[in-house]
């Protein structure tokens, strides 16, 4: 039984500001959120509709360091790039705040402290690294090494880029802080833990026996997280950025930047509505969808439930509807690397065509799985879709009407079985859109929508009213009449989807008022004798030499990264032969390959190296599927000594290469040799 509820509130993740925005976070998080957020309104619910940039965490703090300005400066930069683009991309926030705002400092600052003075953290002492030249302990993104597994000078404290594996601090060799280059030591340091073992019992009742709803993606990775068993969380950083641990003692310690990012939703509700902000956050009648991407499931369906549980007068999120990732182009979309289509870049090279973009990014949405965006695909939804389908029905409708009834609405007189057909399937958009929307499937409600366009089409091109209009006046105006009740009511299907379109379609009917969700699949939204204005075209072909050069663009940033990767990865210094002839580099035919549960970049490798079989965990799982590697004769070091990743003893390392694209490639003898054959 799905519960009543007298309001929503909708959150959608706070972006890092530390960069602009891009199609990956529109397509994740935004656009869902919007079109529910533009749904809901529609149908007279009251909404609150949350965002705001997330202006704490390392990240934020080095990049200021690296470019010399000082954090704020960081956020104050991209923040207003971010709400500017979501603006004007239409995302109808009803307030897009931040977490550096005064009222999210003082709301996240007494959240942690009423969990304190309950007893809701464990103190917990523990040794980390400590830069004795900078005076301060450091995150595991300050500190860098060599990775162990691949050697990669440049690893960080928390991941080797290189290799793609998790790391720790404890495990670089050589480490060196990213702050003064010194040699960090280890010092005791205290923090407060959430300790999400002790909120496990409610979290499994809570998701796994009365959350089966949520999509599968989210409560599959709840359920792997939760059958896996929690551990607590420290919910604070040695680092000068962010809100300051509000109790005695803890000078130069601030909160984890996932325990305050999520009560900026809280905080930015209390700066939209001071007065009766509770009523979203403390009434059960209050339902809370949180949207976000793959990554913040963990922090919204485990962590942040058990911060508003442990606090003890909040409600709960209702659902997180996560999508998967989009990726551009084959490749995973980095702000790093400047792999992105750029928000604010997008703008300005497509002037007026945001809602190519909103339709694009909808009809191809991670719903279930990562997708790809290519801009091939773009320009076919915009040319074979947008353009063929849906701008050339609406303007037919508004031709037809202009050439034969001076464009006025014509007289719906009798209907016959086809026309009566025809209506009834636009009536039936209306259940079938609000399903899927209801259920944030919007893909397929985007599919409904278009569908109503379709029957539109359909119609005219059975009807021919071109043809009626030579012999029989009386039938063209009943086509035609029905043929502009159709495009009525595609500005109202619309409008979650392709608001501007929506609003130009309704320019066009001349029609402002009288267009309301009530009222979709009506056959009576226009009246006989309304004046429609001149026809102007809703979307235009998007030609292939515009294509062309954005896929040039990318083609240049690919490039780019190359060229900077080189310089990056200069020559290691010279060895003696000696050194050489110590590495036993061999070739070993992979028996059997399977991903490393949990990590997301490991395959375990089963290999024949031809005296038996041994285990290697290579960092490669984003570039091959595990099971096209069975077969394969791959080139390893034997010798290197073992080590154990994600629990699993590793006896060697399996070579590759990095293209020009940042992907890995494996080394492999061009023609078969036996198992076990030495590389030399
Ligand atoms: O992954 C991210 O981009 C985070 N800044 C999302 C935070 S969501 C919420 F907790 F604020
Ligand atoms: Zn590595």
């Amino acid at each position: 039984m799905s519960k009543a509820f007298k309001r929503t509130l909708i959150t959608s993740a706070l972006p890092y500001a530390n960069g602009p925005v891009h199609i990956g976070h529109l397509a994740g998080v935004y656009i869902p959120a919007d079109i529910y957020a533009r749904y809901l309104r529609l149908k007279g619910e009251e909404v609150l509709f949350i965002g705001g940039s997330d202006e704490h965490g390392v990240p934020i703090a080095l990049k200021a360091k690296a470019e010399g300005i000082t954090p704020q400066e960081v956020v104050d930069k991209f923040h207003y790039i971010i709400k500017k683009s979501f603006e004007e991309f239409g995302i109808t926030f009803d307030i897009y705040s931040r977490t550096t705002s005064p009222t999210h400092h003082k709301t996240a600052s007494e959240f942690f402290k009423k969990l304190y003075d309950k007893g809701e953290f464990l103190e917990k002492t523990s040794e980390q690294y400590y830069d004795p030249t900078a005076k301060q302990f450091l995150a595991d993104r300050y500190i860098t090494g060599k990775c162990p597994h691949c050697a990669n000078l440049n690893a960080y404290g928390d991941q080797c880029e290189s290799c793609g594996t998790s790391l720790s601090p404890l495990d670089l060799i050589d480490p060196k802080s990213a702050i003064s280059g010194s040699v960090p030591v280890l010092k005791e340091t205290k923090h407060w833990y959430l300790p999400l073992d002790k909120h496990e019992p409610w979290l499994k009742q809570w998701i796994l026996e009365e959350h089966k709803e949520w999509k599968p993606n989210v409560y599959g990775q709840c359920k792997s997280w939760l059958d896996m068993g929690l551990q607590p969380r420290a919910v604070s950083r040695d680092l000068e950025w962010g809100v300051p641990v509000p109790i005695e003692g803890a000078q130069g310690k601030v909160l984890y930047v996932w325990f305050d990012a999520p009560i900026g939703y809280i905080s930015n509700t209390i700066e939209h509505s001071p007065n009766d902000w509770e009523k979203w956050w403390k009434d059960e009648a209050s339902k809370i969808v949180c949207f976000i991407g793959k990554d913040n499931i963990v922090f919204h369906c485990i962590v942040f439930p058990s911060m508003l549980k442990a606090e003890g007068s909040y409600t709960l999120p209702e659902n997180v509807p996560a999508n998967e990732f989009l990726n551009l182009e084959g490749d995973k979309i980095s702000t790093s690397r400047n792999w992105a289509v750029w928000l604010h870049e997008y703008l300005e090279e497509f002037p007026d065509k945001q809602d190519v973009l909103r339709y694009v990014l909808t009809a191809n949405a991670p719903e279930t799985k990562d997708n790809d965006f290519t801009w091939k695909d773009f320009q076919a939804r915009n040319n074979n879709e947008l353009v063929a389908i849906l701008g050339n029905f609406v303007n037919r409708a508004m031709v037809l009407t202009h050439k034969y009834f001076e464009g006025k609405v014509p007289a719906c007189t009798t209907l016959n079985d086809y026309d009566k057909q025809t209506l009834q399937e636009v009536a039936n958009v209306k259940l079938n859109l609000e399903k899927q929307l209801n259920q944030y499937r919007f893909r397929e409600a985007l599919k409904e929508a278009m569908s109503l366009a379709r029957i539109g089409n359909k119609y005219l091109a059975d009807t021919e009213p071109w043809k009626l209009a030579k012999t029989d006046m009386e039938r063209t105006a009943t086509v035609m009449n029905i043929s502009l009740q159709i495009t009525a009511n595609l500005a109202i299907a619309f409008e979650p989807f392709l608001p501007f379109s929506s609003t130009k379609i309704k320019q066009l009917l001349n029609k402002q008022q009288g267009l309301q969700w009530a009222n979709l699949g009506a056959p009576y939204l226009l009246e006989v004798g309304h004046c429609i204005n001149e026809p102007v075209l809703l979307f235009e072909k998007i030609e292939d030499e515009t294509i062309a050069t954005q896929v040039q663009k990318l083609q240049d940033k690919k490039e780019a990264n190359a060229a900077l990767s080189h310089q990056t990865t200069p020559q290691k210094p010279n060895i003696a032969f000696d050194d050489f002839s110590k590495l036993d580099i061999r070739v070993g035919k992979v028996i059997d390959c399977q991903k490393v549960p949990k990590a997301d970049k490991l395959l375990q490798f089963k290999i024949d190296d031809g005296v038996g079989e041994r285990t290697i965990v290579s960092g490669i799982a984003e570039h091959y599927a595990p099971a096209d590697m069975i077969g394969r004769n791959v080139c390893f070091v034997a010798n290197l000594e073992a080590r154990k990743l994600r629990g699993i003893e590793s006896q060697g390392m399996i070579l590759s290469a990095e293209d020009a694209d940042g992907k890995l490639v494996l080394i492999e003898p061009i023609s078969e040799v036996k198992a076990g054959s030495q590389v030399i």
